[in-house]
């Protein structure tokens, strides 16, 4: 007999990670913690230049050393057809290097030893003869007539462009430019960074001789993709390889490729007949794995004197490195940077996007945001910002004036998109009102009076996840498209398997927490797994922010699936109709008669012992979603900085931000994914650079000269939310993971602009680093008093 019913903790509640519980006793098991018997190590040679011939290689010294089992090369590799392999972006990536090297740090060859230090010291003795050629470090310089074809390994490549992009009206966006009476640009670079995950890359490939059955064990964030790839590469049977993600250690875009050293370990592992493990180590993670960004940009923003935005056209040259290989959905060459049109009602807009090869390690990665939609964020408000100043209007203002009205939506972008919801007037009014903006503005005044460096920078941002429709979306041709299985057992207690792949985002308890909401079984008693194609249904994984719009829905779809069947089950228990019962919290009672009740454990009992004749027992069922629309979170941030004018640091003394992703499942996690977001897009603002010297030298590999912020350079943030929930997700939510990345970076780049704009300083490329901000201020009294 049913009792009152409880307070079930679905979407809304703060439930506490249940993640943390093994995290915090460091009870985590990742790839590194796997051993397996009579596991072997590889450790890989990489090139120290960033373009040369290989004229020979000679391993005969290493293969001699004492506990080393094998050497592999890329003529070993050519032999059984793997010397080369796909990438996500219909390129091709030497797998170890025959003909040529084509960054600092790519693999050349690989020692297979008893020992991990050994494989590692043996890498020493390997003999390479390499013939220097001109490295190309920039893309500029790759797209001249004159320079070295890096990629003379393609049938048909003359040079090094890679892909020419349009999107818009190119027509429409003149016309709207002719209209103008003011029109504002910018050249900007947004520089080379890598996510840098804690973790780093490495797997453990373990092929069983006997049976043929590949067991992988690897830090990705995309198993399913993997799985497939693998199939496709080395010829085994799909049913045969099993790809196994356990507890990542962070990924932001980062451990989604297929790198070499995943394929040789494999390799190794077929043709040895024993485990090998191969774990990066940070060095490695930062000289050759998937970069971010490398995105130089024009933009240019047609309006009317009274600040009304008519249109707007950007010119991008994207610096890819020596392979294609940034996973973008096929159909977008450069991402989803079309969203660069923001929050803002603009009648026309063009967008222009090369790409082209150079001589660094491949890039282009979705660091902690969708497809290039962080490059557009920065772009379009650095470019609103320099108009304020421009029509000498209040930023604030001049955005209101803008934005795209609440009751325009759905709203169709000038480059393609359909906004499914928004109120950006509301998100920005909370953020003005949060931080006391005319008391501010008042505050800056006083301080600009007495000589200080004071500024307020804001960034409104729209942010595109989600992906996607399977109309427009895929990756290799595979549908972007997530999948959830939720089986009931008899006690009530559930099992509930995902496609994506968590990565420290808290989806154990946030997916579990969608059930709960659907079905009425407490969250602690619904276990999540994920990462193991095995036992998970298909999906395209986790990055982009794509986790709760896609594989979240599925577990909405599959939960109420399951509700449908308990109904019945109910309906049977309770002798009345289906129609007479309501379900609310975690019980169906019959209208008007509350205490005639059957709780869904009592359901889910009857669902293995007492179901109606004729129907399939069991409580289970698997769906997948192909989302009819992407969603689109939003916010506004506003900062207020001082500058040194003796030095040029400059240090955070507010920060506002009003995130909106909709319906919040769990408003901590996503409190915690926001707190994340708005310190990585700090350091990008402030310290994360990778730079490359003239001969292609990668300067940055190691956290010395890699900078990221620590608690003790992280500002203090005040976040705030407004909910306009996802009209077509089934609980109203949209995604959030990668939203304060992509847009706090300009918010603390205006910021510290505005402290300067009175010199005339219109821009500062990121990093803005003291040495930067002190330089221009320089220059700017120089050209003052001269
Ligand atoms: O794909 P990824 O998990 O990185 O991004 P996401 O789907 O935006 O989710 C990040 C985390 O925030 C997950 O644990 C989500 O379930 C949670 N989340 C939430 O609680 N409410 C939302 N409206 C969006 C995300």
């Amino acid at each position: 007999m049913a009792t009152e019913a409880t307070e079930i903790r679905g979407p809304g509640h703060r439930v506490k990670r249940v993640e943390d519980d093994r995290f915090i006793r460091g009870k985590g098991n990742y790839v590194d913690d796997i051993k397996l018997p009579e596991m072997l190590h590889m450790a890989i040679l990489r090139s120290p230049l960033a373009h040369a011939k290989i004229n020979s290689i000679d391993t005969s010294k290493a293969a001699a050393v004492p506990g080393v089992v094998a050497v592999v090369t890329g003529d070993l590799m050519a032999q059984h057809n793997l010397a080369w392999m796909p990438t996500l972006s219909y390129d091709t990536q030497a797998v170890l290097a025959t003909d040529k090297v084509r960054f600092q740090g790519q693999e050349v060859a690989a020692v297979i030893a008893e020992d991990p230090y050994v494989a590692k010291d043996a890498l020493e003795l390997i003999e390479v003869d390499y013939e220097p050629l001109e490295a190309i470090v920039t893309p500029q310089r790759a797209l001249e007539p004159d320079a070295p074809v890096i990629r003379d390994d393609k049938e048909g490549q003359a040079g090094n462009a890679i892909y020419h992009w349009e999107a818009g009206d190119k027509e429409a966006t003149d016309k709207a430019f002719g209209e103008a009476d003011v029109v504002v640009s910018i050249d900007t670079f947004y520089p080379r960074c890598h996510p840098a995950p804690l973790e780093t890359c490495g797997c453990v490939a373990d092929i069983n001789p006997a049976t043929g059955q590949a067991t992988i064990y690897m830090t990705s964030q995309a198993p399913h993709v993997i799985r497939t790839v693998f199939a496709l590469v080395t010829g085994l049977p799909e049913e045969k390889i099993r790809i196994v993600s356990p507890d990542l250690g962070g990924g932001f875009g980062n451990k989604v490729p297929v790198y070499p050293g995943y394929v040789v370990a494999t390799a190794a592992s077929l043709l040895l007949g024993r485990p090998v493990k191969w774990i990066e180590d940070r060095s490695e993670n930062l000289i050759s794995t998937g970069f971010a960004r490398d995105y130089h940009m024009h933009g240019e923003l047609a309006l009317k004197k009274d600040g009304t935005m008519l249109g707007l056209r950007t010119s991008l040259l994207s610096d890819n490195g020596a392979f294609y290989a940034d996973a973008q959905p096929t159909k977008f060459k450069a991402g989803l940077f079309h969203i660069v049109t923001g929050s803002y009602d603009f009648k026309a807009a063009h967008v222009v996007a090369d790409g082209a090869y150079t001589n660094k390690a491949p890039g282009g990665v979705a660091y902690r945001c969708s497809f290039r939609v962080t490059e557009a964020s920065y772009l379009i408000e650095r470019l609103v910002q320099n108009a304020a100043y421009e029509l000498a209007m209040d930023p604030a203002q001049l955005r209101l004036k803008n934005f795209i009205r609440a009751d325009q939506f759905p709203y169709a972008s000038a480059t393609g998109f359909v906004y499914d919801s928004g109120d950006y007037h509301g998100a920005m009014n909370l953020a003005l009102e949060k931080i006391g903006y005319d008391e501010l503005l008042k505050e800056q005044k006083e301080a600009r009076a007495q000589g200080k460096l004071y500024g307020i920078g804001m960034a409104s941002f729209t942010e595109v996840v989600g992906a996607g429709p399977h109309k427009d979306y895929d990756i290799l041709g595979l549908k972007m498209n997530d999948g959830a299985e939720l089986r009931i057992h008899p006690t009530g207690k559930a099992i509930l398997k995902i496609s994506c792949q968590t990565q420290g985002q808290g989806h154990e308890t946030t997916f579990a927490q969608i059930v709960a909401g659907e079905l009425g079984i407490q969250p602690e008693d619904i276990k999540v797994m994920h990462g193991d194609t095995d036992n998970t249904p298909y999906g395209l994984g986790t990055y982009a922010s794509r986790s709760t719009p896609t594989s979240g829905a599925a577990t909405a779809m599959v939960a109420r699936k399951i509700r449908d069947k308990a109904r019945k089950i109910a309906a049977h228990l309770l002798e009345v109709s289906e129609e007479d019962l309501e379900f609310q919290g975690d019980r169906f009672f019959v209208k008007g008669a509350p205490d005639r009740a059957k709780t869904i454990q009592d359901v889910a009992f009857a669902a293995y012992t007492n179901f109606p004749d004729g129907m399939e027992p069991g409580l289970e069922g698997v769906s997948y979603y192909d989302p009819p629309n992407l969603t689109f979170p939003f916010g506004t941030y506003v900062v207020a900085v001082e500058v040194d004018p003796d030095t040029g640091q400059w240090e955070v003394r507010r920060m506002v931000a009003v995130d909106d992703c909709g319906v919040r499942i769990n408003p901590m996690i996503v409190e915690g994914q926001i707190h994340g977001g708005l310190t990585e897009g700090y350091g990008i603002a402030a310290m994360q650079l990778i730079t490359f010297d003239d001969g292609g030298n990668c300067v940055g590999s190691n956290f010395m000269d890699y900078l990221l912020p620590t608690s003790w350079e992280t500002p203090k943030f005040e976040t705030f939310a407004t909910v306009t929930p996802s009209p077509h997700h089934p609980i109203g939510a949209k995604g959030v993971g990668e939203s304060a990345t992509v847009g706090s970076p300009a918010a603390y780049v205006n910021a510290v602009i505005d402290a300067l704009q009175h010199l005339g300083i219109r821009n500062i490329d990121m990093p803005v680093t003291s040495s930067k901000v002190w330089d221009a201020v320089q220059a700017a009294r120089a050209g003052e008093t001269g």
